[in-house]
């Protein structure tokens, strides 16, 4: 199998700061791979390179297409999102005045282009108002449609952000920290959807996130930053035994 998606030896300073400082990094198809790290360790900033919202000042971002790779560097988010690759943020990126159902109205209109009747892709009001349900009853959000996005709460509205980058359709979606801030009580919500995600809608999975617990549950490879280069990579319990990460992360913690 090849990776849907190659970051090469990324690159991004900001001044004498080494954010992310040589990282290459492959997704493969359907996979969940997590990214962990102290912070400041460059996970935010390495996701910004992929997704587009920061430039590297070296290194490639490819994408797959079919049977060829896409070189993307430099594109915008909205052209990397239109080759399959969508982003939820570390702090919930929704519209709060708007209504949940709204909130998914919106983000379809704006993946589909279903107001764009010169541009392709063409979808109806409908087939909008169909897919904006399904995802809130994937997500577990349907008897809030009607709700405002400022009154969920902080899980609720992290679920949301979620539901949102699956508007687009992507294969491949990037987490910051999907249970940043979350109650011990709604974590294993999160948990749950990860392990969703991919089993069922088949995305492959880039999820930075801080707690192990859930790091170690849901993760078919891990990635470990460390002043904004890779440490160690490998499968769960391979990363969990390494010495050099638990000197630099998991004994930070203790
Ligand atoms: N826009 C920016 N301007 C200047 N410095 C930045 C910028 N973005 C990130 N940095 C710096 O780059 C380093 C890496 O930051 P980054 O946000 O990628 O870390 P992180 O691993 O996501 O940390 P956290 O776990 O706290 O979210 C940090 O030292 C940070 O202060
Ligand atoms: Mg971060």
């Amino acid at each position: 199998m090849e990776p849907v998606l190659r970051g090469e030896d990324l690159r991004k300073y900001f001044g004498n700061v080494r954010a992310v400082d040589g990282v290459s990094l492959h997704v493969m198809p359907g996979e969940t791979l997590s990214i962990i790290g102290p912070n400041g360790a460059g996970k935010t900033t390495l996701l910004n390179l992929v997704s587009g919202i920061i430039r590297p000042d070296s290194g490639r971002v490819v994408v797959r297409r079919g049977d060829r790779y896409v070189d993307v560097t430099g594109w915008s988010p909205a052209r990397i999102t239109r080759l399959g690759v969508a982003r939820a943020f570390q702090v919930p990126n929704i519209f709060d005045n708007m209504t949940v159902i709204d909130n998914l109205r919106a983000a379809l209109v704006g993946a589909t282009g279903v107001y764009s009747r010169t541009l392709k892709p063409y979808y109806s009001i409908a087939s909008v108002e169909e897919e904006a349900w399904r995802l809130l009853e994937f997500f577990g959000l349907a008897g809030k449609a009607e709700s405002l996005a400022r009154d969920l709460s902080h899980g609720e509205k992290k679920v949301l952000d979620m539901a949102l980058a699956l508007a687009s359709k992507p294969n491949i979606l990037l987490l910051d920290e999907p249970t940043a801030g979350l109650s011990a009580a709604e974590k294993p919500l999160v948990t749950g959807l990860l392990k969703r995600l991919r089993d069922e809608a088949g995305v492959a999975i880039v999820v930075v996130e801080h707690d192990l617990d859930v790091v170690f549950e849901v993760s078919d490879r891990v990635m470990v930053m460390h002043e904004g280069r890779l440490l160690a990579e490998g499968p769960p319990e391979e990363v969990r035994r390494d010495p050099r990460v638990k000197e630099a992360y998991l004994g930070e913690e203790a």
